[in-house]
């Protein structure tokens, strides 16, 4: 009886299995499709006029990254899940262009499912910025999370560094790129290290502390405040972060991700409560522990060695 069962529920299982695995390859073909003009270089299509095969350039802004595609949050989507299924002709109909795309609120707005990123609250806190103050409607969210690219870095990764570049890269596509930059503004383009100039080893902090660490306001009950502060009011003091209680616990450091890895670097030396010494964050006590386990583990394989010699005469 109870084999009969678990036999049905095996082949259940399998059914199952194949179902989602020929969708998601089914998903993976028909993306082929627009991935073969909008992954390369190049593209090949038959012009109807002329009656011949032709092979042109791709504009440059328009090719998508496949790889960057299949590591984001939206990985599982067919390209015509957000985009019109009239593009799978080709030329496209022209008023396409015009087509409006969704935003991230109209897919996760008010569903309990996504409850833990807190939405809304994050709408709330973007529509106070100075990005939605002085650019307005036209400064969506995915201007910095790309649709197609973007991925939870903060959430997922257990290394600082790598979260740090994901990040700051959302801000650099404008912030180091001057046109990119002048589609939301008139304002004049100021190079970033300029601009920085008083910050002292800035390359290094740049790949240490996240951009928003000192220009978003400080919210407790939001893992990314997304109230970006005109710049006058962004972290200047050192103090902030090099002291005992810096306020990169707050921010940074908040995520259970990086805490479980207790890297040795600048997260572990606020941990153990030693006021963060720039340029000396060691904490002598662990260096003599360690010290002293290296120097017992030596003497104890020396002794191991020692009465083998001695027995095997
Ligand atoms: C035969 C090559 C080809 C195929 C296949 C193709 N595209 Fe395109 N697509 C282009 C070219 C070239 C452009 C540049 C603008 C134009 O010519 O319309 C473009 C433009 C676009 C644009 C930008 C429109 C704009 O100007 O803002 C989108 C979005 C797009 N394609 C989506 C898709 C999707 C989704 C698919 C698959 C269902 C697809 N394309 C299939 C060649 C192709
Ligand atoms: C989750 C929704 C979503 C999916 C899935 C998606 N796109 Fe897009 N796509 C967008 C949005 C939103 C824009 C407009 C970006 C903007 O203007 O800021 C866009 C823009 C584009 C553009 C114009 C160039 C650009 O990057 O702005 C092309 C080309 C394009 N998509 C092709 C594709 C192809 C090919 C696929 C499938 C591999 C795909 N998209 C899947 C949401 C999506
Ligand atoms: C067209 C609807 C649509 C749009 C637009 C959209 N999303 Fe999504 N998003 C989804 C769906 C559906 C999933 C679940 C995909 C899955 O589970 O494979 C998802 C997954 C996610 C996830 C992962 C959730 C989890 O816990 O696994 C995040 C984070 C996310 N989206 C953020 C965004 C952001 C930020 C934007 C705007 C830039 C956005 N999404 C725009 C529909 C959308
Ligand atoms: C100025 C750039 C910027 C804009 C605009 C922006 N975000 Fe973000 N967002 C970030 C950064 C940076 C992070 C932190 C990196 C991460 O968690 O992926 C983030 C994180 C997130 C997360 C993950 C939060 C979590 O708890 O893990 C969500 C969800 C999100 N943003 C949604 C939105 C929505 C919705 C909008 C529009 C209302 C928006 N963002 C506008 C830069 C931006
Ligand atoms: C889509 C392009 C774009 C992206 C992405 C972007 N910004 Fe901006 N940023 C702008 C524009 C445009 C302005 C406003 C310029 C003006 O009109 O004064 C601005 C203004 C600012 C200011 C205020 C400067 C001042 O004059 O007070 C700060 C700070 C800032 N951005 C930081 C960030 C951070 C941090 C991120 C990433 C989380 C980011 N930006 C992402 C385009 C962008
Ligand atoms: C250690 C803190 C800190 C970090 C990290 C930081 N900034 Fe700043 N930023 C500041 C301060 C303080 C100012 C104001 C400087 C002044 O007015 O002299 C500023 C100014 C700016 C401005 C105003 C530019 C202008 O036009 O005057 C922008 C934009 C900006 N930062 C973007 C960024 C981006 C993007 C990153 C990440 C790559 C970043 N910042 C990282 C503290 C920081
Ligand atoms: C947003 C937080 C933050 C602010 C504000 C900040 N720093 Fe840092 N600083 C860091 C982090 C994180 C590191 C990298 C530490 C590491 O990797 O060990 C660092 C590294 C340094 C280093 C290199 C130390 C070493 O071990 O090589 C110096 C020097 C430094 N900061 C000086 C300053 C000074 C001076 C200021 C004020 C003008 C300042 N920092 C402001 C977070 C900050």
């Amino acid at each position: 009886m109870l084999n009969l069962r678990g036999f049905l529920c095996f082949i259940a299982g399998l059914l199952v299995m194949s179902h989602v695995s020929a969708q998601e390859n089914a998903m993976r073909e028909e993306n082929q499709v627009c991935l073969n003009c909008h992954s390369k270089q190049t593209y090949s299509f038959f012009n109807d006029w002329s009656g011949q095969d032709e092979k042109r350039l791709m504009n440059p802004h328009l090719v998508i990254d496949s790889v960057m595609f299949m590591n984001g949050v939206h990985q599982t989507f067919a390209c015509t899940d957000c985009h019109s299924m009239d593009y799978e002709t080709y030329p496209h109909l022209h008023e396409l262009k015009l087509e409006p795309m969704a935003t991230c609120l109209d897919c996760h707005g008010g569903d309990p499912h996504y409850e833990q990123y807190q939405f809304e609250k994050i709408d709330e806190e973007f529509q106070k910025s100075v990005h939605f103050e002085r650019a307005g409607d036209l400064f969506t969210c995915s201007k910095c999370h790309n649709q197609h690219y973007y991925q939870n870095a903060a959430r997922t990764s257990s290394t600082v560094g790598e979260i740090v570049r994901i990040n700051n890269q959302m801000c650099l596509t404008c912030h180091s790129n001057a046109a990119q930059y002048s589609l939301s503004t008139n304002a004049e383009f100021h190079n970033l290290s300029d601009v920085h100039e008083w910050l002292p080893n800035q390359e290094l902090h740049f790949r240490s502390v996240r951009c928003i660490d000192c220009h978003s306001e400080f919210k407790q009950d939001l893992m990314v405040s997304h109230n970006i502060q005109p710049k006058e009011n962004a972290v200047k003091k050192c103090a902030e972060c090099h002291s005992a209680n810096s306020m990169l616990q707050a921010t940074l450091y908040r995520y259970e991700n990086i805490q479980a890895r207790e890297d040795q670097g600048f997260f572990s030396s606020i941990q153990s409560n030693q006021a963060y010494i720039i340029g000396a964050n060691q904490v002598p006590l662990f260096k003599y522990i360690t010290i002293g386990i290296i120097a017992l583990i030596v003497i104890g394989i020396s002794v191991h060695i020692a009465f083998r010699v001695i027995l095997k005469k």
